[in-house]
């Protein structure tokens, strides 16, 4: 079976992994590595390690790491070798080996085949649109919704005739198996056998994922007729509320504002970019989720929601703060004039207005609280609900100042005493899991310099970072001294590759281990400072060979216990050998 292992290394020596990783996440450099928020976990504060040195990431809160591939799979949610070609094709690097059938996974080739499938679709709706005679009703529409030709082009806007087997025709005619268009959400089985479209007469909105790839559509009809939007059922590789719609295209803005705008629809994302506001993403319709605010998280260093002014948006406003606050984002809330959505205010008023929208909004913490203060009840009823509704989001908060900052608007705004609220913080603090904090601990003991006694984690550390201690530590045999699995095994690796090949690099050495453990605690060592200067290295060595000396002793002496004549023979031994330094 083909590994593709040049091709792996190829693109290895190519793709540095600080500027693919640093396509996603915001990266701050930190000592020899780099480190941002996490994109596979909530947090608010950076243990998510990318090591130039090492070329792989690692993050010390939830755990996950590996080299630009395992990036890659995780992130966009793909198989190996789904991410090998797609690194292959950024970085031109020609694959060599043929992927043979049974190696693809059929998982994977499904998506690629329903990835292809919509390719088409969008083609054959955006050609339908710019033909003259039946693309007219929607490219009239369009216009009427000021819509530019740009924005057709660049947003790939098409057309699904009002017709039953447009689609189906087409995709027949170019030899599609009907079956997975029906998988891709394209068409619909019919009772007696045969396909139909699922959209007709309406303007086609494709649906991209971060690479550009067309995942599904939302189509719009041309007058009043309900439903107004139709979009793409859940498919393999269509996930509701997995992307910002617009992101593929707004990343580059966002980064470059340190600012996203967030709004609910395809026409207000379309009507803003058009008065050139390119720095904005669309919920298509659902609340904001945690995976929304993870990935635009990656680009920006704030976020300004905009809202509906209806009891909806204001209910999605109030459900977003949590969302926010979880994966520390500082957000801002604007709440449009009655009667107003992005699209008609921007086409209404014109950007400037909008722009000064955005400038005056309010933090999304007042807005909070400003919405909660207006609820029914009684005084004291509403700020109990208040309270409890809030106090466990602001206790997750790790930074102190920020805590107390938002505990001291609370108290102001409510009208309830700082000292109560922040005495009803720590209760709630002190109840907080334990795990958390243990993860904390961990990812900051193993990032900086410790006490330097010998155990497992320095020695694996001297192993991996001053490989040529490997000799001696071998000799000694220093394994005797470990006592966690997960680094005896890792040691052991070491020292057999040493033997076959007289020299190791710890680069690649994830590779060959399948235990999770084992290969989170390798990877937690590889992105790890040395904890030895090059000074120190011959004294941690000559101290471990100490060690291990001292615990062979204690093992012998143990073994030969009430065996007279064998404790003879060892002593015997250490005279001839000279005794430990007890
Ligand atoms: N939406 C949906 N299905 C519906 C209604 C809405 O999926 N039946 C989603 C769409 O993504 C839509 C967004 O929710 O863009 C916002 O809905 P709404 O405010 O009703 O629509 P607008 O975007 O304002 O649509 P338009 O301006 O075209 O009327
Ligand atoms: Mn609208």
């Amino acid at each position: 079976m083909p590994n593709h292992q040049s091709t792996k290394e190829q693109i290895k020596r190519t793709a540095d992994i600080v500027q693919v990783i640093g396509q996603f996440v915001q990266l701050k450099k930190a000592g020899k590595n780099f480190m941002g928020l996490c994109p596979f976990h909530a947090e608010k504060a950076p243990s998510f390690t990318v090591s130039p040195d090492r070329q792989m990431f690692h993050c010390f809160g939830c755990k996950k790491g590996g080299d630009i591939f395992a990036f890659w799979m995780a992130y966009h949610g793909l198989s190996f070798l789904e991410a090998l070609k797609d690194l292959a094709e950024r970085y031109h690097i020609p694959i060599t080996e043929a992927f043979s059938p049974s190696e693809e996974k059929k998982k994977s080739r499904l998506r690629e085949t329903l990835l292809k499938i919509n390719e088409m679709a969008a083609l054959y709706f955006q050609r339908t649109l710019s033909d003259a005679e039946t693309g007219n009703p929607a490219a009239d529409y369009l216009k009427k919704r000021a819509i530019s030709k740009e924005i057709i082009s660049e947003f790939r806007l098409g057309y699904a005739p009002d017709k039953w087997d447009g689609l189906t025709h087409y995709l027949e005619g170019h030899k599609i198996e009907l079956e997975k268009a029906g998988q891709a959400g394209l068409i619909i089985p019919k009772k007696g056998g045969g396909y139909y479209d699922r959209f007709r007469g309406r303007v086609m909105f494709p649906i991209f994922d971060l690479r550009g790839h067309v995942i599904g559509f939302g189509g719009r009809v041309l007058d009043t007729s309900l439903p107004k939007y139709l979009n793409t059922p859940e498919t393999p590789v269509f996930h509701k509320g997995e992307f910002p719609y617009g992101l593929h295209a707004s990343f580059k803005a966002i980064r470059q504002k340190g600012l996203v705008v967030i709004v609910e629809g395809y026409m207000d994302l379309l009507a803003l970019r058009r008065h050139g506001l390119d720095e904005v993403v669309a919920t298509l319709g659902t609340a904001l989720t945690a995976e929304h605010v993870r990935k635009v998280k990656g680009y920006t260093k704030e976020a300004v929601v905009v809202f509906d002014s209806d009891e909806a948006g204001k209910d999605a406003a109030l459900r977003s703060l949590p969302l926010f606050l979880n994966e520390g984002l500082p957000a801002r809330a604007v709440v449009l004039p009655d009667g107003h959505d992005p699209d008609s205010f921007v086409n209404a008023e014109g950007l400037p207005k909008f722009l000064a929208l955005l400038r005056d909004a309010s933090s999304m913490f007042d807005f909070f609280l400003d919405q909660k203060l207006k609820e029914k009840g009684s005084g004291i009823e509403r700020k109990v609900r208040i309270l409890k509704e809030i106090l466990p989001v602001l206790s997750q908060l790790r930074n102190a100042a920020q805590r107390s900052l938002y505990a001291g608007r609370l108290s102001e705004r409510i009208g309830i005493k700082e000292e109560v609220v922040l005495s009803e913080l720590k209760e709630i603090k002190k109840n907080l899991s334990s795990g958390a904090l243990e993860r904390d601990l961990t990812g900051r003991l193993t990032a900086s310099k410790v006490e330097k006694k010998i155990g497992d984690f320095q020695l694996l550390n001297l192993l991996v970072h001053h490989p040529e201690a490997a000799t001696r530590l071998k000799d000694a045999d220093c394994g005797t001294l470990l006592s966690d699995a997960a680094a005896l095994k890792i040691v052991e690796v070491i020292f057999e590759k040493y033997r076959r090949e007289g020299r190791f690099s710890p680069e690649n050495l994830e590779e060959n281990f399948d235990n999770e453990e084992v290969r989170t605690c390798l990877r937690e060592v590889m992105v790890a400072d040395s904890i030895y200067s090059d000074q120190e290295v011959k004294q941690a060595i000559q101290e471990i060979e100490e060690k291990a000396r001292q615990k062979r002793f204690a093992d012998s002496v143990r073994e030969v216990k009430g065996d007279p004549e064998a404790l003879n023979r060892l002593l015997q031994k250490l005279k001839e050998q000279g005794p430990p330094n007890l």
